[in-house]
Parts: C-alpha cells; sequence; structure tokens
C-alpha cells in the first residue's frame, strides 16, 4: 500500500521541506528518516516562516503524525527548543512524534566535528569537508562503533549513566568537553520532559500500512551527499536515498509506492566538494541572489551552477524515482539562455552520461558539455496569480519544453513544478490531476 517517499536529487536545499508540506496534507504520517540538526527545511506560510530541523514537517499540518524516525540523530535540547518556537508561534498544528530508537547527538559530538575539521584542515585537504558542525559525522560514527546513546535510553537512568561514562571514556582526548554529571543530569531532564512524544514509531507504521493509511517520508540531505554514493568523502553519514529512507523508518521496501526526486532547475551545493556545473563570477552572484541561496541551517552562501543531468540520472537510477518536482524555475525567468549539463568529458577524452567517477579528485576535474535553452519570461505576480488560478496551463512554452525535456533525458515524468517559495506556488501535473491545483486530490490519497 502507498507509501511515497520525498528524496533530495542534488546536494541538499531542493526544496523537500516545501513539497512534502505541499503533499502532507494527503498523509497522516510524516516521517522524518535520516540526518539531524544538519537539515533545514524552509516552508512559507501565512503564518510565518518554519525552518526545521528535527522536527518533520508534517507537523505543520493538522490530524498528521510529524514523527522523528528511528534513522535520525537528535541533539534533544535542539528538539525541545524547535517544538517550543513552532509552539510560540502558532505553527505547530500536527502531533510531533520522536522515535525511540532514534540517536542522541551530545554537544560532545559538535565538540569532535569541530575538532574534526581543524585536522582536516591541517592536512592536505586544507579548506575540511564544510560541515555543519552540528556533529553528524561523529555521532553517526559512535551508532555504527556501537558506542551510542539512544533516546530511548534517556528515560532509564543507570543505562544512561553507564552510557555516557563509556562514551567519556572514548573520548577522553576533545579539549573543553562540558562536566560528565552535568551533562548526566541535563540528559535526565530533557529526557522526561520529552518522554511524552516518545514513541515505538515502528508499529505505528506497520499499523498504518495495515489498515491501507498512506505514509510519507521525507528526506533529508540528498542522493549526492549519500556516505556510499555521494561525491565521498564530501558527503554528509547517512542514506538520504530512497532506499535509506526506508531502513531509518522501519518500512519494508515492498511498501513503496512513490519515489519523488526533488531537484531545482539550477543546482546548488553548501561546503566542499566537486561541483561540476558550478558558476563563480557574476552569473553565480545573480543566481545566489535571485534564489536567496544561503543556507537554512548555517547561513553560509551556498555555491551555485547549472542543472546536471548526469548527476540527475545517476539519482534517478539510485532512487527508482517515479515523478520529478522541479523548484525554483521562477529564479531562472527572463536570463539570456538556461544551460542544462547533458554529459562530461573526461581529461582522457571519455564521455559520461549518468555515472559519475567515483573519486571526487576525478569529478572535479570533468569537463561539463552543456545544452543551451531559451529562457522563460520572468515569473511576475500577474503570471503567478495566472499559474495559482489557471493551473499548468498557464505555464510558458519555453518552460513546458524545458520540463518536456527533463522528462524525456530522465524518463521520469515531471509531476510538479515550484515557482515560488508560498505553499500555494506549487503546480501539481500528475496522474488524474486536475487543471486547478485547488482542486487537487492526490491519486494516493485512496
Ligand atoms: P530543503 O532543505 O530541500 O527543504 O530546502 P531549503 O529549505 O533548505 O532551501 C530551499 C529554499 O528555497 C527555501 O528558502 C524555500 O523557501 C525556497 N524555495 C522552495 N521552492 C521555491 C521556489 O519554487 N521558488 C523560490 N523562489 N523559492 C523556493
Ligand atoms: P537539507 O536536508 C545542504 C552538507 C554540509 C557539508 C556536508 C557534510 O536541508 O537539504 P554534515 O554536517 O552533514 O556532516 O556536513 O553535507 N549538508 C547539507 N547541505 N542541505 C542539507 O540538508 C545538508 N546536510 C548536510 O554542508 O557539505
Ligand atoms: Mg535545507
Amino acid at each position: 500500500m502507498p507509501v511515497t517517499v520525498v528524496v533530495g536529487a542534488q546536494f541538499g536545499d531542493e526544496g523537500k521541506g516545501k513539497i512534502t508540506d505541499w503533499l502532507a496534507s494527503r498523509f497522516r504520517y510524516v516521517v522524518r528518516t535520516g540526518g539531524g540538526p544538519n537539515t533545514g527545511h524552509t516552508v512559507h506560510l501565512a503564518a510565518g516562516t518554519a525552518v526545521l530541523h528535527q522536527v518533520s514537517c508534517g507537523v505543520l499540518r493538522p490530524g498528521v503524525l510529524g514523527i522523528s524516525g528511528p534513522g535520525m540523530v537528535i541533539d534533544p535540547f535542539g528538539y525541545e527548543t524547535e517544538l517550543a518556537d513552532l509552539r510560540n508561534r502558532h505553527l505547530l498544528h500536527g502531533e510531533p512524534v520522536l522515535s525511540e530508537r532514534a540517536h542522541v547527538l551530545l554537544p560532545l559530538h559538535e565538540i569532535e566535528d569541530g575538532w574534526e575539521e581543524s585536522v582536516r584542515q591541517g592536512g592536505s585537504s586544507s579548506a575540511g569537508l564544510g560541515t555543519t558542525r552540528r556533529g553528524i559525522g561523529p555521532v553517526y560514527a559512535d551508532r555504527y562503533g556501537r558506542w551510542g546513546l539512544r533516546i530511548a535510553d534517556l528515560l532509564r537512568h543507570e543505562i544512561l549513566a553507564s552510557r555516557l561514562d563509556l562514551l567519556y571514556r572514548k573520548k577522553a582526548h576533545l579539549p573543553g568537553l562540558p562536566p560528565i554529571a552535568e551533562l548526566r543530569s541535563r540528559l535526565a531532564e530533557v529526557g522526561s520532559r520529552l518522554a511524552p512524544y516518545v514513541r515505538a514509531t515502528e508499529p505505528i507504521l506497520w499499523g498504518a500500512i495495515e489498515r491501507s493509511e498512506p505514509i510519507l517520508l521525507e528526506g533529508a540531505q540528498s542522493v549526492l551527499l549519500d556516505i556510499d554514493f555521494g561525491t565521498y568523502p564530501y558527503v554528509t553519514s547517512s542514506h538520504p536515498t530512497s532506499a535509506g529512507a526506508l531502513m531509518g523508518s522501519g518500512i519494508p521496501p515492498q511498501e513503496l509506492d512513490e519515489s519523488v526526486g526533488v531537484a531545482k532547475a539550477y543546482a546548488t551545493r553548501v561546503g566542499a566538494g566537486p561541483f561540476p556545473t558550478e558558476v563563480e563570477g557574476e552569473m553565480g552572484e545573480y543566481l545566489r541572489k535571485a534564489g536567496s541561496e544561503r543556507g537554512a541551517t548555517t547561513g553560509r552562501p551556498r555555491r551555485c551552477g547549472w542543472l546536471d543531468l548526469v548527476m540527475l540520472r545517476y539519482a534517478t537510477r539510485l532512487n527508482g524515482f517515479t515523478s520529478l518536482a522541479i523548484t525554483k524555475v521562477d529564479v531562472l525567468g527572463g536570463l539570456d539562455e538556461i544551460p542544462v549539463c547533458t554529459q562530461y568529458v573526461t581529461p582522457a577524452g571519455e564521455t559520461l552520461t549518468d555515472y559519475p567517477p567515483p573519486v571526487a579528485e576525478d569529478l572535479a576535474k570533468v569537463m561539463p558539455a552543456y545544452e543551451r535553452f531559451p529562457s522563460w519570461p520572468k515569473f511576475t505576480e500577474r503570471l503567478k496569480e495566472r499559474l495559482r488560478r489557471e493551473g499548468a496551463k498557464a505555464l510558458p512554452a519555453e518552460l513546458r519544453r524545458f520540463l518536456t525535456y527533463l522528462h524525456e533525458q530522465t524518463r521520469v515524468p515531471v509531476e510538479f513544478v515550484s515557482f515560488g517559495s508560498a505553499r500555494e506556488d506549487t503546480l501539481w501535473m500528475g496522474r488524474g490531476a486536475p487543471s486547478r491545483m485547488t482542486d487537487a486530490v492526490a491519486p494516493w490519497s485512496g
């Protein structure tokens, strides 16, 4: 029965939060499946802007369970602050739920992340990885090394004490660790405050599957940041793929029905690492400004570039996309032309169309080959209004051709087009879609 996953198809920040929020009105369960406070999912609502880091976008919708799933790494103090902020600003309408199996991200993981970055900066790779410094690498390393502390442990004080003690022995080399007794009691306190949200989330989802209720998995990060399939080592430490989302929620693979790949009509990246279609200079600055490209978590300026079909085809194969959501088409309106990278040429003269080289240093040396498209007109308020009113038939012809081209090149239909940051600036053109979005009922809503 219908499980839908939303996956980032580029380097993160594609607009997954916005697409998840749009879809969420048709689901009762929305589940974050990986990552932690490295995420920033922005949703612009009439009542205010929500930037969600650890809480699922589902909580913005009444009647929806917004689950932070077992695949996540949770800073419990940050989670609490985020909930309080959403509540204070009257944006919390759904029910927040926290998996008892999610791992606990501690202040010492943040210290370790900073320390590891400084080691890398002193080495041959002088820029480091450019992590968010939220402790993601170290907490996943402890998880797989079996040193970790989980949310359930916060509610069991003896177990909390013994796991923390072990972790402190392992981390004794780190500078500036907070006194263990103080951290232990703060963790026990935050555990008891969060206890009302802590649940066994897998049985909730299995029950939903048995009752044929649809589930939406909210991917964070993106395929190209995947620990195995991304641009290693310039990646995050989780699996932001559709398979990773199933592992990070406890849902069996055969239940997955739809996989929505989210990509900007161009590309951005935060942090270090190869980015073959990056544009610097004036045009890069134009995209950064027009797209307000600044990290939602760290505030760092995002590197900007053109849409990369080699990567999009690769992402499609890895995730089995059944549809694409193309976002930020408004940002490119009014340009002279819109380049799209169709293939890479390696220094040895080889052409690559759907599989990037596995070694980051080799990927950094490929030459992207571009096809150039005529631009569509500027997205004036008038055009946006027509799109909201009339739906897909108001799409400019040049943009239609661009979207058809993406369908042909990836063999995946473009079912969502996002032309602004507001909730209503989303067109859905999927199977059975009515021409007016306000009448839309998703095919998977049963
Ligand atoms: P996520 O991490 O994938 O959820 O993306 P972020 O929230 O980090 O970054 C996407 C940014 O683009 C946010 O500020 C969104 O509000 C904004 N955004 C999303 N879709 C559109 C769009 O179609 N047009 C414009 N102009 N902004 C958009
Ligand atoms: P959302 O869900 C963009 C990037 C960091 C860095 C690399 C490793 O908002 O799309 P980490 O702190 O995870 O160890 O950093 O991964 N990164 C993201 N970039 N969006 C994200 O999340 C990201 N999460 C991690 O910038 O390059
Ligand atoms: Mg983001």
